[in-house]
């Protein structure tokens, strides 16, 4: 099935954020009653202020408790608060979760059956969400353009939903609030964002009406990506690596990720590793045994990365640039003494076999511990 999915309102600037009640205003209806969902550290530095400013009084109730991924638990209790104060619309500013959360509450806020009525989509979401806005404030997700939002389940699992109700009505994308995101944070999130475009363009759902997005998508990561990681005052490269991150998603969106996704999952359930990282390390490790099977696609990609249109010469790209912007290739830290069947037989399961499918290449058991013997290997 090839579907191009509809793409929300995107406005883009540095302090645009300041212009968010004209947002609000402009939302059908006119709410005056906004939950506003935010990351800790963005709320302490006087973001969620300058948006209670911007609402010019209307009622706006905060959210500002997220820590790591959020769980079924808290996303029931902020929707509960937000019935209770009659939100009318959602405003989520933050990295990937923190859109989540905004995305998933404005969608379930119509009924009161919890979140997980929704997980992997056992039951469709209620028909009227409530409209939600979505400020990214990393460069990476993508979320803020994907009918996917991702939480922990009550046993702890990572658990989604996917549908066309949990789309953002709108997507802000301001410089500004991307620039004290640390380095470390700014490549590993840049990566993930890279690795969306290449997957969503060379894997098996992969097709040509969405390859100029995910093209896209690459050439502004390899440009302004070392430049963000380097200068993270530079607006330019801030701005760029947002509408990378965007467009990667908008591509995700339309045709998924595959095998270097899947490997991410696994790293992420087994230990902390960051997910753009993580993504990374399993691109660059996969990209050699996944290039034969489609060398076009591959090589489409070579060039919208700035070299020659060439499959083999994909690997040797990827590796400079996740090497330029100073992610850490060995995982010996981090999972000392994880082995390549474990890894594999993480690869393995069910909740991550779309990811697998999906690749540009089939797999058998054999390949997957190939795999994982060089994304363990690697250094
Ligand atoms: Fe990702």
């Amino acid at each position: 099935m090839k579907t191009l999915y509809p793409v929300p309102e995107v406005a883009i600037g540095a302090g645009r954020i300041d212009q968010i009640g004209a947002d609000i205003a402009a939302l059908p209806g006119a709410p005056t009653r906004v939950l506003l969902v935010i990351d800790r550290f963005l709320s302490q530095a006087g973001i969620a202020d300058r948006v209670r400013a911007a609402l010019a009084g209307r009622n706006m109730t905060l959210w500002d408790e997220l820590a790591g991924e959020p769980s079924a638990a808290q996303i029931d209790a902020v929707a509960a608060l937000s019935r209770k104060e009659r939100v009318e619309a959602v405003i989520g500013i933050g990295g990937g979760s923190a859109l989540d959360v905004a995305k998933l509450v404005a969608a379930i806020l119509p009924d009161p059956a919890g979140v997980e009525h929704y997980a992997f989509c056992a039951n469709p979401l209620p028909a009227r969400p409530l409209p939600a806005i979505c400020v990214p404030t990393t460069a990476g997700t993508g979320s803020e353009t994907t009918l996917t939002a991702i939480f922990a389940n009550a046993a702890g699992k990572k658990a989604w939903a996917w549908g066309p109700e949990l789309a953002a009505r709108k997507a802000i994308l301001d410089p500004s609030l991307t620039v004290s995101l640390p380095a470390h944070l700014t490549a590993a999130t840049g990566i993930d964002a890279l690795v969306h475009a290449i997957e969503s363009c060379t894997n098996a759902n992969r097709f040509e009406a969405n390859d100029q997005t995910a093209h896209a998508a690459i050439r502004l990561v390899a440009r302004h990506l070392p430049t963000a990681v380097k200068d993270p005052g530079n607006f330019a490269a801030r701005e760029g690596m947002l509408i990378a991150s965007c467009y990667a998603g908008i591509a995700i969106n339309n045709c998924g990720t595959a095998i270097a996704h899947n490997i991410a999952h696994a790293l992420g359930s087994l230990g902390k590793v960051h997910h753009g990282r993580a993504a990374g390390l399993g691109l660059r490790a996969s990209l050699p045994w996944s290039l034969p099977a489609r060398a076009s696609a591959f090589a489409g990609v070579a060039e919208a990365m700035g070299g020659p249109r060439d499959a083999a010469a994909l690997p040797g790209l990827v590796d400079r640039l996740i090497r330029a912007v100073g992610l850490k290739i060995t995982l010996a830290d981090e999972l000392p003494s994880l082995t390549p069947e474990r890894l594999a037989a993480e690869m393995a399961l069910p909740e991550n076999e779309a990811m697998r499918k999906s690749s540009a290449r089939a797999s058998t058991d054999d390949d997957l511990r190939e795999l994982a013997r060089a994304v363990l290997a690697a250094t």
